[in-house]
């Protein structure tokens, strides 16, 4: 049966799903996907279930998270939002960014997207007939090369996307911008972003950013918005939601999330968004009310929790011989480099690492789409996990480890 359409053939099962099999009869400790094992926030949950049992259960939009999204972001960028036009409420940022590349993109438009990146905005853009166009960032720091990103713009270009939060660094009371970026970890320099809003502008080009990290950055990092940049309030559409900041994700997705634009953006946004789901679940989005006047306590301990569990896994892959150069500042994913005399691919290792630890990882290859040589070099970890499930998977690990410390996977060879 010849019928699917070309996305939903090139949308064909990889690798990562037959792992994600081998993984579960393996019973492995899941170190893959980016959602907390850990309970989310009782304040949050209770609020929902009290806005089940209050009856909030049909169709509805609620105006008060729209306010409550536009004072945040008046408070951390000092941005002026109106949150009757600008700000559309969606499920999840998901929904968010597939609306707005809807709302933005015409067949043959090409959008800008940094390689490697997160997979799903490749399989947006190409729903709605839009051709990506790759800027490789250069490893091992996940530089951009400003030359690289001026030749991808060609008269075609509608739009870029930007991924992961943008950050303020305080460094001895200076402030520098930066952002991280998915699924490294990496954090662009003040040049380099300065580079993308000015190409943006000159070239009068959209940028559509990912925010869903806005609130987990590390070493004293606090995320700024692009949007907040001179000139590109106007040119960009910011997509966020509530599954990473407040631990709702993954298996537990409340499918909360917004869109923030232009009002004329936005307005498109909301009519695509009507059509396609109506409105994000009713009592989730009550809860959210709740969710978004959680106390800076709680933005500061998800921050510090996140840096310790960053730190030990940082350590224990350094440790067992990965070629860790790079250090996440953002995000709860470390993106960690096979060394030269590991001769498995992305694909082999994360095979070994669930036969023999018990342990399930990423392999990088999925998040890159050039062709970049380096792409079978690297396994992506989520650290966004309890404690107890670090520590069982350091074990793990860690008894795979020879004399010198190194995993013994490393040294693999292959039976002929
Ligand atoms: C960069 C990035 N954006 C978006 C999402 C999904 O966000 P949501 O659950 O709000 O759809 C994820 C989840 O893994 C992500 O890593």
């Amino acid at each position: 049966m010849e019928k699917l359409s070309s996305v939903a053939k090139a949308l064909a099962p990889s690798p990562i799903q037959e792992l994600s099999f081998l993984a579960q009869r393996c019973n492995a400790i899941n170190l893959a996907e980016g959602f907390p094992d850990f309970v989310a926030p009782a304040h949050i949950k209770n609020a929902a279930v009290s806005a089940i049992n209050s009856d909030f259960n049909q169709y509805r939009h609620v105006q008060g998270i729209c306010d409550y999204v536009a004072q945040k972001m008046k408070e951390m960028h000092g941005m002026s939002i109106d949150p009757l036009t600008d700000i559309v409420i969606c499920c999840g940022q998901s929904e968010a960014f597939a609306a707005a590349i809807f709302a933005i993109i015409d067949h043959g438009d090409e959008v800008i997207v940094f390689d490697p990146s997160y997979e799903t905005y490749d399989t947006c853009i190409r729903l709605t007939g839009g051709v990506p166009v790759y800027v490789g960032l250069d490893p091992p720091y996940w530089t951009l090369d400003p030359d690289k990103l001026e030749k991808a713009f060609t008269d075609k270009t509608k739009a870029v996307v930007l991924n992961r939060p943008f950050v303020f660094e305080r460094v001895n009371g200076k402030s520098c911008v930066h952002s991280p970026h998915n699924p490294t970890g990496k954090v662009f320099t003040k040049d380099e972003l300065e580079v993308i809003s000015e190409v943006c502008t000159r070239r009068d080009v959209l940028a559509v950013t990912d925010e869903v990290y806005e609130h987990i950055t590390y070493d004293s990092r606090s995320h700024v918005s692009l949007a907040s940049l001179p000139g590109m309030q106007s040119r960009t559409v910011i997509t966020s939601s509530l599954s990473k900041t407040y631990s709702v994700t993954g298996a537990y997705r409340w499918r909360v999330g917004w869109a923030i634009a232009p009002r004329c953006i936005a307005s498109a946004i909301r009519n695509i968004h009507i059509r396609l789901t109506d409105s994000a679940p009713a009592p989730f989005q009550e809860a959210a009310l709740t969710a978004l006047r959680s106390p800076p306590s709680y933005f500061e301990t998800l921050r510090s929790d996140y840096e310790s569990k960053r730190d030990c896994i940082f350590e224990l892959l350094v440790k067992v011989g990965f070629k860790m150069l790079f250090k996440p500042q953002g995000s709860f994913f470390v993106f960690a480099e096979l060394p030269e005399t590991c001769s498995l691919s992305d694909v082999e290792f994360v095979e070994e690492l669930i036969k023999q630890a018990g342990v399930v990882a990423v392999p990088g290859a999925g998040f890159f789409h050039g062709d970049g040589c380096c792409s079978r070099r690297y396994i992506r970890f989520a650290f966004c996990k309890s404690n107890e499930t670090l520590s069982a998977a350091a074990a793990k690990i860690s008894e795979l480890a020879e004399g010198d410390g190194r995993l013994k996977i490393f040294e693999h060879v292959f039976a002929l």
